[in-house]
């Protein structure tokens, strides 16, 4: 639906349920590193399953699609759309055999577009460790300015990490997305 150069971002489909838990959800320390929340173990049926419920309306939940084979990618989101402040935040997960191909950044900017372009936001804020290097440089690479450090903010698998924080202005974007 919002083509990158490279991926897509679709709405959810049920056949992804499957393998977003499996190879995201499931991968404890990934899922540790990338949530705020615990991770708990959950039944497949279990309506409190990851992916299985409406988003919020604060949010919009798309898969990442590689444009060429119609491959589920991995999974992106827009939250905590905040239409007072006009802002909103970035998450991104990628299935392992597709990190490390330039995918990161191409969602980045693809959710840009859909919250600058389609939602009007004016600021969009991504936070992650402090030690992610694939997502401090898929951040960087479309255009967000590092603005702070939250030290020891984030409980990740028995011990306390510092956490980043990227910010990117509609006025700073560049459709398209260039390198800052
Ligand atoms: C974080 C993530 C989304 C990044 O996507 P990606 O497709 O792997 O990253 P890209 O290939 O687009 O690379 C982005 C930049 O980071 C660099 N990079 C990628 N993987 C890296 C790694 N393992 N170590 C250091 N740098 C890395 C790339 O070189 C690129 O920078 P450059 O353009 O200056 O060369 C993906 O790795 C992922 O899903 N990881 C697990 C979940 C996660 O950590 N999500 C983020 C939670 S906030």
């Amino acid at each position: 639906v919002i083509s990158g150069e490279k991926i897509g971002l679709r709405p959810r489909r049920n056949d992804d349920i499957p393998i977003l838990i499996e190879e995201l959800y499931n991968d404890v320390l990934t899922t540790s590193r990338a949530d705020t929340r615990p991770w708990r173990p959950f039944a497949q049926d279990s309506r409190k399953a990851p992916y299985a419920n409406e988003p919020p309306d604060n949010a919009a939940c798309f898969c990442v699609v590689e444009l060429a084979s119609g491959e589920l990618v991995g999974e992106a989101i827009l939250w905590a759309i905040d239409t007072h402040n006009r802002s909103g935040r970035l998450g991104l997960s990628l299935r392992p055999a597709f990190r490390g191909r330039g995918y990161g950044v191409d969602s980045v900017r693809a959710l840009c577009e859909y919250g600058f372009a389609v939602r009007g936001l004016q600021r969009l804020q991504l936070e992650t460790l402090a030690d992610n290097a694939a997502m401090i440089g898929a951040a960087r690479r479309a255009g967000f300015t590092r603005e702070g450090t939250l030290r020891r903010a984030c409980w990740v698998y028995g011990e306390f990490l510092d956490e980043a924080v990227f910010g990117l202005l509609a006025d700073e974007w560049q459709p398209g997305g260039q390198d800052h």
